[in-house]
Parts: structure tokens; sequence; C-alpha cells
């Protein structure tokens, strides 16, 4: 069956970002000038995904109207003959998917979120897709998942090596043995695990391939760590009834859901935007001598 349907999270609070994520929903925050969710969408249909149900919350309608059209910015941008400009608010509406919505009302937990979509994936395999990971491969990792599927026909979940210290922040997988270059036999998912108890260094990096039996299981899924339905307590569920695969992610990875990875990420793709990467370089270079410099005289 083709992987066509994609599910993006989007309800919870961004406690991580306060306070701009009071009234202002952390998938809106620009890199550069583009909110984090633009890119995860437009990995999905540079995936070949047709159908992406966004799952929302409370303050979260600004996700909405950006990908909405805008007729009295069109018109002024039209009279103004700003073309450049109205081409690209234009493209935001066109972007050749269809967008679907639905709210969360409480935020539980990233499996519940992901539960209120079973109607909308009616039985077929489907991808998952975070928003707080950027990730950036000459393949788009959602593609590479989907291609994993049309080979093994089961569902696949991207890792990443993370440095040991940090494990306890995500989803760890327990490995058991390589079936392909890219592909891991799993023997358990873990969410969270402390940095003692953690199988490997490899952790779950916010996408997923998975096929809708998942939804069986999270439907009496009983709330694991943090007191939340987590997804990964799901996907080692769905591992004993049928395989689950992990797929090692080789390209780059920009978690912008903490604040350093987001003015990191912020400088990089600044670096390559036409319009900001000459005079940023410049200003980097200059910042990098002046903080050597103070640092020496420390
Ligand atoms: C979620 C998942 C976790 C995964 C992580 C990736 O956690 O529960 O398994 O490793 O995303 O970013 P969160 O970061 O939402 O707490």
């Amino acid at each position: 069956m083709k992987v066509r349907k994609a599910i993006i999270p989007a309800a919870g609070l961004g406690t991580r970002f306060l306070p701009i994520t009071k009234a202002m929903p952390k998938e809106m925050l620009p890199i550069v000038d583009k909110p984090t969710i633009q890119f995860i969408v437009e990995e999905a249909k540079n995936s070949g995904i047709e159908d992406i149900l966004i799952v929302t919350g409370k303050s979260k309608r600004s996700i909405e109207d950006h990908f909405d059209s805008n007729p009295e910015l069109e018109q002024d941008l039209e009279e103004t003959g700003k073309v450049e400009l109205l081409k690209l608010t234009q493209q935001i509406t066109n972007l050749g998917v269809n967008l679907y919505y639905t709210r969360q009302p409480h935020p539980a937990g990233l499996g519940d979120a992901i539960y209120r979509a079973r109607s909308f994936v009616a039985g077929e395999p489907f991808i998952v897709m975070l928003g707080d990971d950027l990730m950036s491969d000459k393949v788009p990792l959602t593609k590479q998942l989907i291609n994993d599927y049309n080979e093994i026909h089961a569902s696949a979940i991207a890792v990443m090596q993370v440095p040991h210290e940090e494990v306890s922040k995500y989803g760890v997988i327990e490995p058991e043995g390589k079936i392909t270059k890219d592909l891991y036999n799993v023997k358990s998912f873990v969410e969270k695990p402390a940095i003692e108890d953690a199988p490997s260094d490899l952790a779950i990096i916010g996408r997923y391939l998975l096929t809708p039996e998942i939804f069986d299981i999270l439907e009496h899924q009983k709330p694991g760590r943090g007191g939340e339905i987590q997804l990964t307590d799901a996907i080692d569920s769905l591992n004993k009834t049928q395989r689950v695969f992990a797929h090692v992610f080789t390209g780059q990875r920009h978690d912008v859901g903490n604040k350093e990875g987001y003015l990191e990420t912020s400088i990089q793709y600044g670096l390559k935007h036409p319009e900001t990467k000459d005079e940023l370089r410049k200003y980097i270079i200059e910042l990098g001598k002046k903080l050597e410099q103070e640092s020496k005289k420390k």
C-alpha cells in the first residue's frame, strides 16, 4: 500500500520557549523568515505525502492562518508590484498537499495526539513528523522511511546516535543486530530512560513510519513516563506482534525544540539564505574575533 498520509502533532504547550509561546505556537517560530512547521510540511510534500493532519490545540490558530490565503496582503503585494513576495506568499497556500486539522483538547502525551488521527489514517501505513527536528539530507528522511516500507512492509522509526549524557531526553532503542546498512532489528523501545539504564545511545528523532495496527495498541495504552500516553510505549508493544525496525539517519538534524539548538539552526540557515548570508557571515567573523580577544583577556 502506498504511504500517502502524515500526522504532525502540534498541540504541545511549548514550555521550553516561554515567554514567547504564551500566545504564539512554537511551531510558528521562524528560522530566518519561515516558520518551523513549514519546513516539516515541505519535507512531507517532497517525500510524496498527499494528506497531512496537523493535531493542534488552544492558541494554535496562526498555524492554520499561515497555510491559508491572505487576500488583503496578496492584493497589496500585487498593487505595489512586489511580484516575488506575492509568489512566495501564494506558494504557501499552493504547496500541493492537503492539510487537515484537529484539536487535542488536553495535552495528554504524544500517543494521545497520534490516536486522534485514527479515522484520518483509516487503516493505511502512515508517517509521524515531530516539529522539533528539522532534517536535511539528499533524500528527505521521510522519503527514506517510505523507501524502507516499500521494501520491508513494516514500521520503521528514525534513530540517530546521540551523546550518552543526553539519552534521557529521548526514546531509546535496544538494537538487536543490523539487517541492512541503515536498518536495525530492535529488541525494545524505552521512553526517556535514566542514563544508567539506557540500552544504547541510539535515540528516536522525530520521524516514524507506522502501520495502522499501532492504533489498536494506543486505544488501550496506559500513561507512561511523565504520566503521559507515550507513543514509544505503544511502539514497543507493536514490536512484539510485528517487526518495527530502526532506521539510522546519517544526514543533518537540527533540534529547534530548545533555545540553543534553535539559535544554532537560525545561524546556519541564515548563512545559506540569499538575503542574509553575506552580511551575517561578515558579522560572525567579526564577532568571533571580538569574542576570542575577550576570552584571552580573561
Ligand atoms: C518525543 C518522543 C521521544 C523522542 C523525541 C524526539 O519526546 O517522546 O521518544 O525521542 O520526541 O525529539 P519530546 O521531545 O516531545 O519530549
